[in-house]
């Protein structure tokens, strides 16, 4: 794994955001693999700044998301889909009808979590995939288990995962208790990966990461097992 340590959150940022620039500008309609969570947002505003300077051009560019809750409505505030409309779709020239993100609200979750397998791969996976890092290891949904799941699946979301969410939610009971999430096989299949990592809480989720093996207590481990991935970090996370 490469790894570029940069001094801060606004570096790295820039950094990642150039990553994935360099992408679209080589193959304007590429398939981006994106992120929530708070860790991609300075990287989303950078790529919203260089639309805005014309220095991007999303308009062939087709996306595909990690995960959503399960049920939600894409309407719902706290939805995965808001929160790619508000922090990037929004503000880039990107064809919404190309912007996929597993659907909460679909009745059969586990035929919605086939269909969205079947689409990813159908695209050949993603050109390059951000990814963020949980303080437990986690990528996506995948959270530290006996045994991972290759593909898009349905998960149950852990009561520690319900409990950090609850503020979001008006109260706990609204916390959606299941969720769609791409499968380390999913994950692996994008041609190029770049995970964020930033402040002190990342740094044993890193550390494990990069011990040197693959072990299903750090999902984000078997990111060892492919051939173009970059870690992009400030220092708290990696050096502590
Ligand atoms: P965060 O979440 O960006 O909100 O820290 C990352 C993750 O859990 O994957």
């Amino acid at each position: 794994m490469k790894i570029i340590c940069c001094n801060n959150y606004a570096e790295m940022s820039c950094v990642g955001a150039g990553m994935v620039a360099d992408v679209i500008k080589n193959k304007p309609d590429c398939v981006l693999g994106l992120a929530t969570g708070s860790t991609p947002e300075g990287l989303y505003a950078e790529l919203i700044s260089m639309c805005d300077k014309g220095e991007l051009d999303f308009s062939a560019v087709t996306t595909v998301n990690l995960d959503e809750y399960y049920p939600i409505s894409p309407e719902n505030e706290q939805s995965y889909r808001y929160f790619m409309n508000t922090k990037l779709f929004d503000h880039v020239n990107i064809d919404k009808a190309n912007t996929y993100v597993p659907d909460g609200s679909a009745a059969d979750a586990a035929a919605e979590a086939a269909r969205y397998e079947a689409f990813v791969r159908g695209l050949g996976g993603a050109d390059i995939q951000i990814l963020g890092i949980g303080r437990n290891g986690h990528i996506a949904f995948n959270e530290p288990a006996e045994a991972l799941h290759p593909a898009t699946h349905v998960t149950a979301l852990t009561a520690d995962t319900i409990d950090a969410n609850a503020r979001f939610f008006a109260s706990a009971d609204e916390v959606p208790t299941k969720a769609l999430t791409m499968g380390m096989g999913t994950i692996l299949s994008a041609k190029k990966i770049i995970i964020l990592a930033n402040g002190k809480g990342k740094r044993e989720a890193v550390k494990a990461m990069l011990a040197g093996t693959v072990s299903t207590s750090c999902p984000a481990s078997f990111l060892n097992l492919h051939a173009d991935v970059t870690l992009i970090c400030d220092r708290d996370a990696y050096e502590g």
